[in-house]
């Protein structure tokens, strides 16, 4: 089934100049981009966004790198979009991310991990419309 899902390339890899490299792996892994925007989260939008990262230890450090710089929202398409895109980014931390991963190339840390993907058809959608509302 043909899916849209949320991709973000996050402030640790637009800082870098990373976003070119990183939409050309997308591109050519088989994903359409059907929507884009560069822009700059807030608290708001970063406590609704992760709302279920919200309290943990790591929470205030991840809030701060995720609004410390530009990022670019992406909606993409193609076949089975959710999973392929979770594939294609990797594990969270870089260190256990398998080789060729977006995450494996461009990542730091685990929590300056370059990319975001959504990890659910459902929170593909809920993520689109908090980003392209
Ligand atoms: P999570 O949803 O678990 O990972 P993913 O991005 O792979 O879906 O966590 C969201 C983000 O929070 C993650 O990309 C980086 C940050 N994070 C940390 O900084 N430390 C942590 O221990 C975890 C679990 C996440
Ligand atoms: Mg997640």
């Amino acid at each position: 089934m043909v899916q849209n899902t949320l991709f973000m390339i996050k402030p640790d890899a637009t800082g870098d100049n990373h976003i070119g490299e990183i939409l050309l792996m997308v591109e050519k892994n088989g994903f359409v981009i059907e929507n884009m925007k560069i822009f700059k989260m807030d608290h708001a939008l970063v406590d609704n966004f992760y709302v279920e990262h919200v309290g943990k230890g790591f929470y205030p450090e991840h809030s701060e790198f995720m609004r410390s710089g530009k990022i670019v929202g992406v909606i993409l398409s193609r076949e089975d979009a959710v999973l392929k895109l979770r594939e294609l980014v990797g594990a969270t931390d870089f260190t256990q991310a398998s080789l060729g991963t977006v995450r494996s190339i461009f990542g730091r840390s685990k929590g300056e991990n370059a990319v975001h993907a959504s990890d659910s058809i459902e929170s593909a959608e809920r993520e689109i419309g908090l980003i392209f509302k």
